[in-house]
This record gives structure tokens, sequence and C-alpha cells, in this order.
């Protein structure tokens, strides 16, 4: 069967890396987690101390200037996108809620996407890739053959979210996590450049009442039929 780009794109939250990986594994295709791309930057911004005012009064340029001199690597090893920055592997660091609260803010910077979209692209030419993030079927890959918009309830998602990272961040209370992704939400959707959206040639999937074997049967489903 011909090799073709899918990309799953949706709401913070919503279980989209879960079943890109899924999928990815079920079709031996290459799965890319671009989130964790824009998180790898953020982090990069972060341990440079590019990151010290109030999010309000942030001023990206320091960032945008260090972004030619960032070495950014990704590597898909078992379903994962494991990122090195300098040669470092930095994958766990990038769940962190410090992370998380900075990200949409460093990800609504133009050259910022700018950079990680063509980064994005060239991984994708070799097709046989299923990408997961907010743009991917708007941006990056406007001409991918299959996409899906997940979408759910902040608090389903928040809640899910929160049980995740009990065990790594024992002080995280549910209201932070719920704060966060209605903000990150609410900025990710706003943003001037490539705003989270759904494609019109996307299938929306509203996963609050769906298991994950669920949503994957539904998945499945409209692969089966051909989109
Ligand atoms: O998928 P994630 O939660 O790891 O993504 C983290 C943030 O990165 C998200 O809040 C917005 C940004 N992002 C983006 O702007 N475009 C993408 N394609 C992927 C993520």
């Amino acid at each position: 069967m011909q090799k073709i780009i899918i990309a799953i794109d949706g709401y913070a939250a919503t279980g989209k890396s879960t079943q890109a990986k899924r999928l990815a594994q079920h079709l031996n295709y290459t799965y890319i987690d671009s989130g964790a791309m824009y998180r790898a930057v953020t982090y990069f911004a972060l341990e440079n101390n590019f990151c010290t005012t109030s999010q309000e009064h942030w001023n990206p340029q320091p960032l945008v200037t260090a972004l030619g001199q960032l070495q950014l690597e990704m590597r898909f090893e078992d379903g994962q996108t494991v990122v090195l920055l300098d040669g470092e592997d930095v994958t766990p660091a990038l769940r962190d809620h410090r992370v998380a609260q900075w990200v949409s803010t460093v990800a609504a910077v133009p050259e910022v996407r700018h950079f990680l979209v063509a980064e994005q692209q060239r991984i994708g030419r070799a097709k046989g890739i299923v990408m997961d993030g907010r743009d991917i079927g708007t941006v990056v890959f406007p001409e991918a053959e299959l996409k899906f918009f997940f979408t759910a309830d902040a608090k389903i998602r928040a809640q899910r979210r929160f049980e995740e990272l009990q065990n790594v961040q024992p002080n995280l209370t549910f209201e932070a996590v719920l704060e966060n992704v209605v903000q990150r939400d609410q900025q990710d959707a706003s943003r001037a450049v490539s705003p989270l959206r759904k494609a019109d040639d996307a299938i929306t999937i509203d996963v609050s009442q769906l298991s994950i074997d669920a949503t994957f049967d539904k998945i499945l489903a409209t692969l089966n039929t051909g989109g």
C-alpha cells in the first residue's frame, strides 16, 4: 500500500499522541510529536534564561537570535520522539509544568514556527508518518491524505493529564492542570500565526466519552473506509 501522511490536530490533552503512536505502530509508520519540538525550544529558552520576565512582557528577540545556533535533533525510537538539544537527551524534561506554562507563548513566535515547520516538512518528505500537533493539517501538511481533529470537554482532559502527571509531579493540583489546559487552548487558538483550527477536510473526533480503545476503533474504521 502506498504510504501517506496522517495529521492529528486538536486541543491540549485530548490523547492525540497516544492515538498517533498507536496508529503509527499499527501501520508501521513513523510517529512524530510536533509538540515535543515546541517544548524543546521552550526548554532551551528557559535553560538560557530567556524567560525571566512575565509572559505578558516577554521579549522573544534573544531566543530568535539564538535559534540559528540551536542544535535540535529528533530521533524516532520505539514509537517515541526523542529530542536531543546540543547532543543531550532532554525528552523527560519536556513534560515539566514550567515548560507547559511557557510553551504556548514560545509557540506563538513566528520565527520559532517558521524554524520548526521547515523541520517538520523535511521529516515528512519520506511519507509514512503520523504527526500530531495543532497546525499539521492546516499549515505543515495541508495536502495530508488523512486528517483528524480531536476535541473534548476541558475538565475531562485536565483530569486525564492530572492523573498522568501525578506520579512524576506530586505537588501539582488538578486546578493548576485545568488552568494550564484552558489557557493553552485559548493562546493556541488566538495566535496570529497558524492558530489551532480544524482543517476543512479533517474528521472531528470528540473523545470526551471515549476510551483509548474506542477512539482507536474510530480511527481504524475511518482508515478502512478510506477517510
Ligand atoms: O502537543 P503538546 O501539548 O505537547 O504541545 C505543546 C504546545 O506546543 C501547545 O500548547 C502548542 C504548541 N504546538 C503548536 O503550536 N503547534 C504544533 N504543531 C504542536 C504544538
